[in-house]
């Protein structure tokens, strides 16, 4: 027995030992699924993609389906626009449109720039395409017929002006902890505070500026508190999910699951398909997943011109679909978490006949240059404009967001480390160890793959890791731990350079030819599974790398052989892979950035709301004159401080005031500016500052003094 396991080993080829042993092992612990349905979130169609959604979601994603389709496993990649919900309407006012015009700019600008990136979706729909009104609408009908909804009347917030009810960010007011002004109906910005339009103190309407009143309403709510337990039973049994995921579920679990209105009082969306629902639309987040379902179904349609057989990719029924053969995996970022793992969820499960997704692999945020990346402060990197910045280096940007990928914990973009990984990872490892190779044969071999000879031991261990590799990547690749897999397959190039700095061909050749035909054959047999392996995250490389190479297929199952490139093969040379990127250009993105963010701020600087009422009397209590500058200096060791001294027209004070950046001393001496006198003393650099130069800022940060139209003498009062 132990004999004929031994031989059996020895008979087979060098590299496909742990090809087996693998083997084995998936085998017997993970049943291959029959066919995958693999979805990225539907984003709102309300501003351009950013790095932090493809780090968090579409190149995680496009990964896992490439790697997938190179396994030669069945696969739907979904995904599209998701066109309503109150992002929709808010985005349209701003920018003075109709909510229409906003989806219809922005689905087809992110709908080309996730092209022109390479993310191959079988479908990108829109959630404002009949098939998915029909589909959700046809959905919740079950439900309603099922009884799955529970009808219940609740007050809610309605302007009268605008004569509509207010979803909760049209509301804003003070928040209840933290006293900020504009706080929304759903949530504090200053505090970070989840709150209700109700607990807000002087609710305003954002349509009218009126004060909302509150009126009866009803609605359909899905009754998660009911369906507690099945929930907890399906978390449950996923033990294998990312645990930023868990975390966040198990969360929501142990608050307790409360019913949720499933239609809301809008008038942009899918409409309620019930009687009397005039003004009544779904609720976005119940109608959006259900856009994975109307995706598919529009996908089979634009293919066969029929949906027909859609229900295979969704249904448990084994008669449609052969029971728990279908694999749904959601790709999502964190924000979307609670929504694909218990409302998609008990929505499916109340409705009975699909299947629930086997595994959710949310990212957690990607930052950037040091903070948040916002849309709203126009603190991003945006794709379209990288396209245009970096063209023909799709691969190097898909690169870079896996690589650092925010899987487990939030992770950071900088552009500087976006520079560092192109020239010492992608040029310096991959690139250069290709181009070594490919050159090299062009040299020595006239351009063909020449013949193998003999194998040194080195040649043996280098083939034997070879073969090692593919395992390894796609263990990596079916956990979902796409940032692993990376550093296996920037490990394999690194091995090939290794190899070819170990066995020197350049010197080999003056001696041995027939040896560097042995070595540049492994080297380029290295390459050839370089390119399958890498294929999934650099997909535009891998196409490239084939053409050169006369590869018709990246296939997983030849990745790791030793006979990848049939000898005689010819080698085409080609233009560089990867490209160094010089300090200029990494300078330009970060003022960009800078410049971006400032014209931001300019355009976007809103007006501070009014304070609370006061009494004359607290006015009264204010001694504000007007003074002259007498002197002025700057303050040692503070860069914001000058020390000035002013005539108050019954003696001269001294101030500290926070204005070195803004004015030069020489420039304020004899000016006459207005003055709180008496502001009660404070310490400032061990020094008293006595009373306050009053001012105005403007839009852009800039300081102006206050002062009369015409002089006034020193100690004027101002009333
Ligand atoms: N529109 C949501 C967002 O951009 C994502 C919706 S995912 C869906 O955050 F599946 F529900 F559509
Ligand atoms: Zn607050």
């Amino acid at each position: 027995m132990t004999f004929l396991l031994i031989s059996h080993v020895v008979k087979y080829p060098l590299w496909k030992t742990s090809y087996l042993r693998n083997f084995h092992r998936h085998s017997m612990s993970n049943k291959v699924p029959k066919r995958y349905t693999v979805t990225a979130a539907l984003i709102y169609a309300n501003g351009p993609i950013h790095i932090g959604h493809l780090a968090g979601c579409y190149i995680p994603a496009d990964i896992y389906v490439r790697y997938l389709r190179a396994r030669e496993r069945e696969v739907a990649f979904i995904s599209g626009t998701d066109e309503h919900g109150v992002p929709i309407t808010i985005r349209a006012k701003n920018e003075g449109m109709t909510p229409q015009q906003v989806v219809d700019k922005y689905y087809s600008q992110i709908d080309a720039s996730f092209k022109e990136l390479g993310i191959s979706f079988d479908i990108y729909s829109r959630t404002s395409k009949p098939i998915h009104h029909e589909t959700a609408q046809g959905i919740f009908t079950k439900l309603y017929d099922k009884n799955g909804f529970v009808e219940e009347t609740t007050e809610q917030y309605y302007d009268e002006q605008a004569q509509q009810f207010l979803a909760d960010r049209y509301i804003v007011g003070t928040c209840p902890v933290c006293s900020n002004p504009n706080a929304y109906g759903d949530q504090c910005e200053k505090c970070g505070s989840t709150l209700s339009p109700l607990e807000l103190i002087d609710p305003r309407s954002t349509l009218s500026g009126s004060k909302p009143v509150l009126k009866s309403t009803k609605n359909w709510f899905l009754p998660l508190d009911k369906m507690q337990t099945e929930l907890e039973q399906y978390i449950g049994s996923h033990p294998e999910w990312k645990t930023n995921v868990l975390g966040q579920c198990q969360s929501w679990l142990k608050d307790g699951l409360k019913p949720r209105a499933m239609t809301r009082d809008l008038d942009w969306g899918i409409k309620v398909p019930l009687p009397d629902t005039d003004n009544k639309v779904l609720y976005v987040w119940f109608e959006a997943p259900i856009g994975y379902i109307s995706a598919t179904r529009d996908w089979l349609i634009q293919q066969n011109g029929t949906d027909q057989g859609w229900e295979k990719w969704w249904k448990k029924d084994p008669e449609l679909s052969e029971d728990g053969e279908t694999k749904l995996v959601h790709f999502i970022g964190k924000d979307n978490i609670v929504f694909h793992c218990i409302i998609f969820p008990a929505m499916l499960m109340a409705e009975g006949s699909y299947i629930l997704a086997d595994n959710v692999p949310a990212n957690e945020f990607m930052n950037l240059e040091g903070d948040k990346i916002s849309t709203s402060r126009n603190w991003a990197v945006w794709l379209h404009e990288y396209l245009q910045d970096f063209p023909g280096q799709q691969d190097v940007l898909r690169y870079v967001l896996a690589a650092n990928a925010p899987e487990t914990k939030d992770s950071e973009f900088t552009w500087k480390d976006f520079q560092t990984r192109n020239n010492s990872e992608l040029v310096g490892i991959y690139g250069n160890f290709i181009n070594r190779a490919v050159v090299l044969t062009q040299k020595f071999c006239e351009g063909r793959v020449p013949v193998r000879g003999p194998l040194e031991p080195i040649d043996q261990q280098v083939l034997s890791e070879l073969g090692s590799f593919p395992d390894k990547i796609a263990d990596s690749m079916e956990h979902y731990r796409f940032r692993e897999a990376l550093t296996h397959i920037m490990d394999l190039a690194r091995m090939g350079n290794k190899y070819l700095a170990d066995t020197q061909p350049w010197h080999a050749i003056k001696t041995d030819p027939d040896r560097v035909n042995t070595i540049l054959n492994i080297a380029l047999q290295i390459s050839a599974t370089l390119a399958i392996v890498s294929e999934p995250v650099l997909p535009h490389t891998a196409a490239k790398l084939a053409t050169q190479f006369g590869m018709t297929s990246l296939l997983w199952k030849d990745a790791g052989s030793p006979d990848l490139l049939g000898a005689g093969q010819n080698i085409t040379t080609a233009s560089l892979l990867f490209e160094k990127i010089e300090d200029q250009a990494i300078a330009a993105q970060i003022q960009k950035l800078h410049d971006a963010k400032r014209q931001n701020e300019l355009e976007g600087k809103v007006v501070a709301p009014i304070k609370a009422e006061i009494q004359f009397e607290d006015f009264a209590k204010q001694d504000i004159r007007v003074v002259k500058i007498l002197e002025a200096s700057a303050v040692p060791k503070s860069k914001k401080l000058l020390k000035i001294v002013v005539d108050t027209g019954l003696e001269t004070r001294t101030v500290l005031s926070g204005i070195a950046e803004h004015f030069k001393p020489e420039d304020i001496i004899g000016q006459q500016v207005l003055y709180l006198a008496n502001l009660a003393p404070r310490k400032m650099m061990g020094m008293e500052s006595q009373g306050m130069i009053l001012m105005a800022e403007d839009r852009d940060g800039s300081l102006r003094f206050i002062q009369p139209s015409a002089p006034v003498w020193q100690g004027a009062t101002v009333n």
